[in-house]
């Protein structure tokens, strides 16, 4: 039974996972790496650790499943950017984080110009810092005699996964798939190429970019030496579109919402490319077979990081788990709200210089409260973004909602998310979606399944959460939160 390994690069942490031909988890290796917070705003990773991570944990998840994969599929944190020197391979600079707002300031001159309308319809995105192509754009003017090197044609850029194949292939290949590409402001999701117009707008050379492939194609061989047999690369998607599909939201309307670093809840729109009225995005979710599959999505940038917050920043807890225990120990008279704002606000309100605020603080506050409020946020941030949906088209955000990443593990915020939105939400056994994503696109290409419906009929639910809260008390703290994100806005 062959063997397929998912290599998952995320923001704190690289990940592999051995499955077996049946999509069954077999061994797993993770390990975390350093965060750069140069200065306030800036989010940084050295891109060194980023590949000699993934290359430890997928040594160690192979050494541990006690076979060479018969094929390696890569999912990872998107829009951070990489820029490095074709040469040598050395990057020029650390990695912009998705995370870091620096060129803030760029996208409001953008937008200042009348250049947000042309950038969103051939895109589908808004002008953010969040997004690759402006920070792209800052690596080239900041890094003296990068962008003579650039037009000249001696430097890469990519991100994660175009870092990654880079690597892995030994220097062989630069490339992408579309979803990845989709986020960097650069690549036209009608068209499926590169823009050219834009990387004028953006001031980027054509030549530092990576070619686009599908996402189940052939991306090279592993160099020799890395693991002891050469393994082919054969799926690429960034790491919310791979948990699309490996919670197999394949068919249109079908709507998931990954709780990680951020979350991120993205709806299967099929061919069609929906604009969104109320400042989601539109992405590629898959490409397959030369055919795009589209997705509006929803991205809020803190969601697991609030309880690192509490964690790392607060220290009012030693684990993360621990907030469950805390949230049910609450008050339930307080009334406390964090707007967790800590790198900006993304949808729907796109607010990169917003900071974060808590209120309703009394003498009675203690860390239970304080660990409620921050589970809350959670689904009152999803709640924003399924509004926004539900007012982007009649039929849009109705359906159930399928949640994974690390906090889709905690029964309370779960509950509370179901309760909050009015919607049952669904939790699959698999909560490792986005390496499943990848595994699932490698497998495909490998031929050894045979179709994303072969593949959805394995989707196994493990639990429904159905809402319990009443629907006056759901409008009434649904209300507060709003004025609370308002109040903060207005600072
Ligand atoms: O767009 C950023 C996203 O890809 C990061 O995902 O899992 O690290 O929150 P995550």
């Amino acid at each position: 039974m062959p063997h397929i390994l998912a290599l998952d690069q995320g923001t704190t942490s690289s990940r592999a996972i051995v499955f077996d031909a049946d999509f069954r988890p077999v061994a797993s290796a993770q390990v975390e790496f350093a965060q750069h917070f140069p200065q306030p705003g800036r989010v940084e990773h050295d891109a060194g650790d980023l590949w000699r991570t993934t290359l430890e944990c997928a040594r160690q998840a192979i050494e541990k499943a006690g076979e060479i994969p018969a094929a390696i599929g890569i999912t990872n944190q998107r829009e951070t950017t990489v820029l490095w020197d074709r040469a040598t391979g050395q990057p020029l600079h650390r990695a912009i984080v998705w995370q870091d707002r620096r060129t803030a300031e760029v996208c409001a001159g953008l937008r200042a110009t009348g250049h947000e309308p042309l950038v969103t319809a051939r895109t589908g995105l808004l002008l953010d810092p969040y997004f690759s192509g402006t920070k792209l754009g800052w690596l080239l003017d900041h890094i003296p005699g990068a962008r003579a090197r650039a037009e000249a044609g001696e430097l890469a850029f990519g991100t994660v996964d175009s870092w990654l194949i880079w690597n892995l292939t030994g220097g062989r290949v630069h490339a992408t798939d579309a979803t990845n590409a989709s986020r960097t402001l650069l690549f036209n999701i009608q068209t499926g190429a590169w823009d050219v117009e834009l990387c004028s707008l953006l001031r980027v050379p054509p030549a530092v970019l990576p070619e686009v492939k599908d996402c189940a194609a052939d991306y090279g061989r592993t160099a020799p030496g890395l693991f002891g047999a050469e393994i082919p690369i054969l799926g690429v998607a960034g790491d919310q579109q791979a948990a699309t599909i490996g919670q197999a939201c394949f068919q249109p309307g079908m709507m998931k919402s990954t709780y990680g670093t951020g979350c991120f809840a993205l709806m299967n729109t099929g061919a069609e490319r929906v604009v969104s009225a109320n400042r989601l995005l539109t992405t590629i979710a898959y490409r397959l077979g030369g055919k795009t599959t589209y997705a509006l999505e929803g991205s809020i940038f803190v969601a697991g990081a609030v309880v690192q917050w509490l964690r790392d920043g607060l220290q009012i807890i030693g684990q993360a788990a621990e907030t469950q225990g805390l949230a049910e120990a609450a008050d339930p008279a307080s009334s406390v709200v964090i707007v967790p704002a800590f790198t900006g606000m993304g949808a729907p309100y796109w607010r990169p210089e917003a900071q974060g605020a808590v209120f309703g603080v009394t003498r009675g506050t203690g860390r239970a409260e304080l660990a409620r409020a921050a589970l809350e946020s959670v689904g009152f941030q999803t709640l924003d973004l399924l509004k926004a949906m539900r007012a982007d088209g009649a039929e849009i955000g109705r359906a159930v909602l399928r949640v994974d990443g690390g906090m889709a593990r905690s029964d309370w915020t779960m509950q509370f998310l179901a309760d909050i939105l009015g919607a049952e939400v669904d939790r699959p056994v698999v909560t490792e979606t986005t390496a499943l994503g990848a595994a699932f696109l490698a497998a495909l290409q490998a031929g050894i399944v045979a179709s994303p419906e072969e593949f959805a009929s394995r989707w196994a639910l493990e639990r429904r959460f159905t809402p319990a809260m009443a629907a006056g008390e759901r409008e009434g703290r649904a209300a507060r939160w709003g004025r609370a994100v308002q109040a903060t806005l207005s600072v």
